[in-house]
């Protein structure tokens, strides 16, 4: 990968931003849920919806040159709407999100992550540290909701 730029996502970015999250949903959530819930789960991050939450959210995004490529969002404790251009998975970039985001979190002082994983990024989730608290139930899907011990600055 060329080099990276990581900055905070304004309402200016809604409709690149929104691009790249329903494209990853179709291509890469598409293998772990049926059309109906990929269109619930589109619907969700379609630019107005996308648009409060960049306003009410903390929303870190990744440009490989000009492009967006991955994005990761805290709100509360919860790490949300993490999604790495599928052209961009595989290289590292979903890892580096992620500890962006729990070191926020650590500043905040916030004590665990917790989060709402997709079956499809269970394993990856896994690998980074997160352990398994229960299965959930959507009008989307299935989620797993799991949880990262994060050691907070004192
Ligand atoms: C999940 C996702 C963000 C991972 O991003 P990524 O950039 O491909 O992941 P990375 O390359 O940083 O992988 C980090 C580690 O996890 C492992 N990993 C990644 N995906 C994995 C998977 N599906 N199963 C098992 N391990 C996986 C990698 O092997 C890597 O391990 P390593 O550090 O030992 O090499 C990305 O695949 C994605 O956008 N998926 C679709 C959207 C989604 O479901 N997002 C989560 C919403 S809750």
């Amino acid at each position: 990968m060329k080099s990276l730029k990581f900055r905070k996502a304004t309402v200016a970015d809604v409709f690149p931003l929104s691009g790249l999250i329903q494209r990853t949903i179709r291509v890469s959530n598409a293998r772990d849920y049926d059309r109906k819930s990929i269109d619930m789960l589109c619907a969700i991050f379609a630019p107005e919806p996308l648009t409060e939450r960049i306003e009410n959210e903390n929303i870190l995004l990744c440009f490989e040159g000009a492009n967006l490529v991955g994005t990761v969002g805290l709100k509360g404790v919860y790490l949300r709407s993490l999604f790495v251009d599928p052209a961009f998975q595989g290289q590292g970039l979903g890892k580096v999100l992620t500890a962006r985001i729990e070191e926020e979190a650590r500043q905040r002082a916030i004590p665990e992550m917790m989060l709402h994983s997709s079956l499809t990024a269970r394993e990856f989730y896994a690998a980074l540290g997160y352990e398994f608290v229960e299965l959930q139930s959507y009008p989307e899907g299935p989620f797993v909701l799991m949880r990262k011990p994060l050691n907070v600055h004192r």
